[in-house]
């Protein structure tokens, strides 16, 4: 069982509120992520739709994006949280594949994933965990 820290219930606390601004008239399953960057800052995300589908972007990407757009490029842990739109979490949420990839290209192997049904009731993983033998850059550069 994973340690209750107080930082990691604010971080999930910040997921769980950016979870009802996510635009789901397509799915109706809200999903909300928080990032926290080593300036200390947390950034919010919520899955964005699209009438076309395609163009949907996850609340993890969104928080990534949003981050790295403000200049931010080191990352300590993001917080995940989601499920049936109004209603509280009835399971893990756990990140896509182009997420992880995403995760894979501005985090080390230790950056935590945080994946939640509450603020008391989580599970922890590392990105490697998440996303072993992942393809990165060191191999194209
Ligand atoms: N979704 C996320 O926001 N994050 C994920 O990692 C998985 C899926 C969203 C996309 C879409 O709006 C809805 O959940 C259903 O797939």
């Amino acid at each position: 069982m994973e340690k209750r820290e107080a930082w990691k219930q604010e971080l999930i606390q910040n997921a769980m509120e950016a979870r009802n601004r996510a635009y789901v008239p397509y799915s109706g399953f809200s999903v909300g992520a928080a990032l926290l960057a080593y300036s200390g800052r947390i950034y919010q995300g919520c899955n964005v739709e699209n009438a076309s589908f395609g163009a949907t972007n996850c609340a993890e990407r969104t928080a990534f994006f949003k981050a790295v757009s403000e200049g931010e490029r080191e990352f300590k842990a993001i917080a995940i949280t989601g499920g049936k739109a109004l209603t509280e979490p009835s399971d893990y949420a756990y990140p896509c594949g182009v997420c992880r990839q995403v995760m894979q290209e501005f985090c080390d192997k230790d950056f935590t994933v945080l994946v939640a049904k509450s603020a008391e009731e989580y599970k922890e993983y590392t990105l490697l965990q998440l996303l072993p033998h992942g393809f990165g850059g060191d191999k194209i550069l």
